[in-house]
């Protein structure tokens, strides 16, 4: 491939979900980064998420109960020092993305404070959405606009062939454009950040674009993959065609669940029921269904009322009417689809894979925060905190070596001014240069707030 075909850069972000925005934003303070996505810059699953992204950051919450939940719906297989990572830092993600202008939904009461929401398995409302079921939207918007206004160099409609490795690192990667044309971005340190792989299933509430790509790639490069058999199913998507996610939320809002002959069923599974972990509440489904020879389940929002489904569930009610079903009247046919994949490529705490050179964040990651089973709404969170960890770890100068390889490579160089923080080494690789027009990483930048 000729040297036209070649591009260089400091950070090569593959995906442009919450992960790669969330990276390619912190990392562009002190560094060159270009992002790469397979066709437009806000398409991926994050922008179809309903549920929300769940934080202990009502003052009578703790992170301490969140990730006692997080670990009570992982099965026993979390990794407990991920598990404090997500909830010790995720209110200060979130926070960056208030700051970003995502306008999360309020009481509408006096104090106008976060309206904090019930999802399976959580001890207490700790979960916000934006747009009553537009949470994910919301955030892409945001991450997007501010993506744009920072002049981050995108390519869309590239799509990721395999990972470059030279002498066990990786190095960048091969991409191939939406008319054949091939490309190689080298770069210092690569960031997956491509999600999961929904299209693999019949069913899914997945978009088109999720299809393992960087999970692939990353296995033919040689990373550790851990988890795979992992996959969420989530317990209720309409069964017509096109199938539809509704939210867990509809069930925190009081929706139920009934087999064809009307009986409820998950009290007998569970005693939280319809609010049980969601691979307890899809099994139970599944069960049910086969016993009615594959026939879907039906979910009963009636006793909610078409008005309140309306105003609180806005996109799903739309689909919902639009696929003929007066929701607010009837109970409405669901089936378990897959969802999201709790496994993926093995990362430490700060987004390192086995291979030197290679990051993963986002749902391609296995950070090891989900183990058996995902808790709701703590998927956009996990990549919120954990791509912000990946990169400022790298920019610290202890990522991208490989998990348990001692001191780690330094992926890109940058430039501290003397006299800087203690830990944010100066990084040699291959050219330092001090670049006057960013501030450094010690330094918050106007268009992301540092922490609260
Ligand atoms: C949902 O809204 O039920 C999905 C949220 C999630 O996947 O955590």
């Amino acid at each position: 491939m000729g040297a036209r075909n070649e591009v260089h850069t400091d950070l090569l972000v593959v995906g442009s979900g919450i992960a790669g925005l969330t990276a390619a934003l912190r990392a562009s303070r002190t560094a060159d980064v270009l992002l790469v996505t397979k066709t437009e810059l806000a398409e991926g699953s994050t922008r179809y998420a309903q549920g929300g992204i769940a934080g202990a950051l009502d003052p009578a919450d703790s992170a301490a109960a969140h990730a006692r939940d997080t670990l009570g719906a992982g099965a026993g297989l979390c990794d407990e020092a991920a598990v404090r990572v997500l909830c010790e830092e995720g209110p200060t993600a979130i926070r960056r993305l208030i700051d970003l202008g995502v306008a999360f939904d309020r009481t509408g009461g006096p104090d106008s404070s976060y309206a904090m929401c019930l999802e399976g398995a959580h001890s207490r409302p700790r979960i916000l959405h934006a747009g009553g079921d537009a949470t994910g939207r919301a955030i892409e918007n945001a991450l997007v606009a501010a993506v744009r206004e920072r002049g981050i160099a995108v390519r869309e409609q590239s799509a990721l062939v395999d990972l470059r490795v030279e002498d066990g690192r990786v190095v960048g990667a091969e991409l191939m454009t939406a008319d054949g044309t091939r490309c190689v971005v080298r770069a210092r340190a690569t960031l997956l950040a491509t999600g999961g792989a929904g299209q693999l299933f019949s069913h899914t509430t997945n978009p088109a674009v999720s299809t393992g790509d960087g999970i692939a790639a990353a296995a033919r490069a040689g990373a550790a993959l851990e988890d795979l058999e992992f996959y969420q199913f989530h317990p209720t998507a309409l069964a017509a065609p096109g199938s539809f996610l509704i939210s867990e939320a509809v069930r925190g809002e009081g929706a139920v669940v009934r087999d064809e002959q009307g009986r409820r069923f998950l009290p007998e599974h569970d005693p939280r029921a319809e609010l049980a972990p969601r691979d307890v509440v899809a099994r139970a489904i599944a069960r049910v269904m086969d016993a009615q020879e594959g026939r879907p389940v039906l979910l009963d929002a009636t006793g909610i009322g078409s008005i309140r489904l309306r105003e609180r569930f806005p996109t799903i009610d739309a689909a919902v009417r639009a696929a003929g079903f007066d929701w607010g009247r009837v109970p409405v046919p669901v089936t378990p689809a897959a969802h999201y994949w709790m496994g993926g490529v093995r990362t430490d705490l700060d987004g390192r894979t086995s291979l030197p050179g290679l990051l993963a964040a986002g749902e391609c990651a296995r950070t090891g925060v989900h183990g058996a089973n995902r808790l709701a709404s703590n998927s956009l969170l996990e990549a919120a905190v954990f791509a912000a960890r990946a990169v400022e770890a790298a920019l610290s100068g202890c990522g991208a070596g490989a998990v348990g390889a001692g001191p780690a490579e330094v992926p890109w160089a940058v430039s501290v001014p003397a006299g800087s923080a203690p830990g944010l080494s100066v990084l040699t690789g291959t050219a330092a240069t001090a670049r006057p027009d960013r501030p450094s990483p010690a330094e918050p930048s106007p268009a992301e707030p540092s922490p609260a």
